[in-house]
Parts: C-alpha cells; sequence; structure tokens
C-alpha cells in the first residue's frame, strides 16, 4: 500500500500528535497501552511526525488519559452491552479495537469527513462498526443513529475545541434524543485554556482550545436530566510510576498546585 499522505491541520493536526503518542508508547520498553494498531498507523502515514512535538514523555501521558477512558468506557459497557457508542473526534484512535464490545454494541466512530476518509483507509469498518464523516456540531449527524437504546458518548481530546455554545448543545441534542446514557470525556477549566501555549503538541499544530468547564456544575445545569457521576483530575488518575523520573516529580508539583490540578479534569455524566 502507498503511503497515506495526511493534510490536516489545527484541531484535526492534533489527531496525529495522539496517535504518535500510542505509538511511542507501545514501542517503549514497558508499554502502558501497547497500542500495535498505532505503530501500524504510523508507518502507513508519509508524515514526519517529530513535528507533533510528541515526546516519549508526553506519549506516556496520552497512553495513560486513554486507558483511564477506555476503563469507564468498559464499565458501562459491562452493563449495557446493548448499548450505541458514539466516540465523538475519534481521530485515529482503535478504541474500538482495545474494548472490543460484544456484537451487540453498535458503534459510531464520529470525526470530520477527510479524518473519516484517512481512517477508513487504514482501520476499515467491521461488523458493528460504522463511521460518520461530520463535525460533530453539525448536529443533523445525529439522525443516521437509531435512537432506541442507551447512548454511551465517549470524547477525548475534543470538547476544548469545540466554542461552548456548540459544546452545550451538542450535549443538549444527544440528552434529548436517547433513553439514557452516559458521557466520558476530558475537559479543562479556564485556567487550561489560558496556559494552552504551554501544551507543545496542541501549539505545534495551530490549535486552538476554546471551550474551558470550571467544574460538574456547569455541565449539569447544561440540560435537567444530566447528573455528575464522576469529576477526577487528570494529576489524579494514577499510573504515574510509569512515567520517568523528571515527568513523575513535574506531575506531582503541578498536581499539589490547586489551581492547576482542577485544570485538566475528566468528567462521567449520566442521564
Ligand atoms: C486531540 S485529537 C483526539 C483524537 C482521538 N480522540 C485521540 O484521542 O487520539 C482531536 C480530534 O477531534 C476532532 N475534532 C475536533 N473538532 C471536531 C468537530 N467539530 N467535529 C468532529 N471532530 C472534531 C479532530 O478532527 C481530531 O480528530
Amino acid at each position: 500500500m502507498a503511503p497515506e499522505k495526511v493534510q490536516l491541520s489545527e484541531e484535526k493536526a492534533t489527531l496525529l500528535a495522539t496517535l504518535y503518542g500510542r505509538a511511542l508508547d507501545a514501542r517503549s520498553r514497558r508499554p502502558i497501552l501497547g497500542d500495535d494498531l498505532a505503530v501500524e498507523a504510523v508507518k502507513k502515514i508519509d508524515f514526519d511526525f517529530r513535528r507533533t512535538g510528541m515526546s516519549p514523555a508526553l506519549g506516556a501521558a496520552v497512553a495513560l488519559r486513554d486507558r483511564f477512558i477506555d476503563r469507564w468506557a468498559a464499565e458501562y459497557l459491562a452493563t449495557h452491552p446493548d448499548a450505541t457508542v458514539l466516540h465523538l473526534g475519534c481521530g485515529l484512535d482503535t478504541r474500538f479495537h482495545r474494548l472490543a464490545p460484544p456484537p451487540t454494541v453498535r458503534w459510531y466512530d464520529v470525526d470530520y469527513p477527510d479524518v473519516i476518509e484517512l481512517r477508513g483507509r487504514l482501520f476499515p469498518e467491521r461488523p458493528g462498526h460504522r463511521m460518520i464523516a461530520s463535525s460533530v456540531t453539525d448536529l443533523t449527524w445525529l439522525e443516521q443513529v437509531p435512537d432506541d437504546v442507551p447512548a454511551l458518548v465517549v470524547a477525548e481530546g475534543l470538547l476544548y475545541y469545540l466554542g461552548p455554545d456548540d459544546g452545550r448543545a451538542l450535549l443538549r441534542a444527544v440528552v434529548d434524543r436517547f433513553p439514557g446514557g452516559q458521557f466520558v470525556f476530558d475537559a479543562v477549566n479556564w485556567l487550561g485554556i489560558r496556559l494552552q501555549k504551554l501544551n507543545r503538541p496542541v501549539r505545534k499544530a495551530g490549535a486552538t482550545l476554546r471551550w474551558g468547564i470550571d467544574g460538574p456544575g456547569e455541565l449539569v445545569a447544561i440540560h435537567p436530566r444530566l447528573r455528575c457521576v464522576s469529576a477526577v483530575s487528570a494529576f489524579d488518575m494514577g499510573g504515574f510510576d510509569r512515567l520517568s523520573a523528571p515527568h513523575r516529580i513535574s506531575t506531582w508539583i503541578a498536581g499539589a498546585l490547586p489551581g492547576v490540578k482542577r485544570s485538566a479534569m475528566f468528567y462521567r455524566l449520566e442521564f
């Protein structure tokens, strides 16, 4: 197969950084996620991945974030084996392959058309798995998804790229459409937005973080059916013993500052 040329910019280009982070982790001596498909995908893409600004240390952090979100998603699917999964801003993440959901689960990977086109060439659809090529903010994409069973919405590395009004409208539309479900995602607060220039992969991609979420109260106010099940700081996601000593120490110091600790969060909302 000829190498895939990519022409992605801004928030779309950030998917190359997270993909490369997973590949670096998989190639490390003690992988956290061990996503060998990411290594294969990187080999097939004609791009100098060093331009993403991703390092082995940052790759380990990406792998820890993926693993954390995988666990929450797996917990939901264990009790809702008939759920529909909406994997929003999927990029080139192989979460479907990692979680290997039962055949009763309908899984939708959603991202921009050019991302889905690339994704389809690297990771073709499988039984129970479909891709939707659309911006998540053009809410008509939801009409392609049956609304008869609960929905697990997984959005990793996505919501901060949306405008706040668009993000809130997306959450509202999902809650209105499905009989129940869960949202699992990571978010930054307004300090995270102000500090975004310190995030090398985001800076290198030329992406802009827009939506800062200052706590669960802001999220549950979006819809009366929403309630917060978990709000966990990224500094508490665990697994830091797998980081190099300098990275572990800097993470520990940053996490000891209360403002910084809340700047990157994982949320699990139920409806
Ligand atoms: C940081 S990457 C994360 C990709 C993937 N979730 C991962 O963890 O590797 C951000 C992703 O969000 C997607 N994205 C950003 N804004 C979007 C939008 N409005 N609609 C659909 N996808 C969007 C980008 O195309 C990109 O794939």
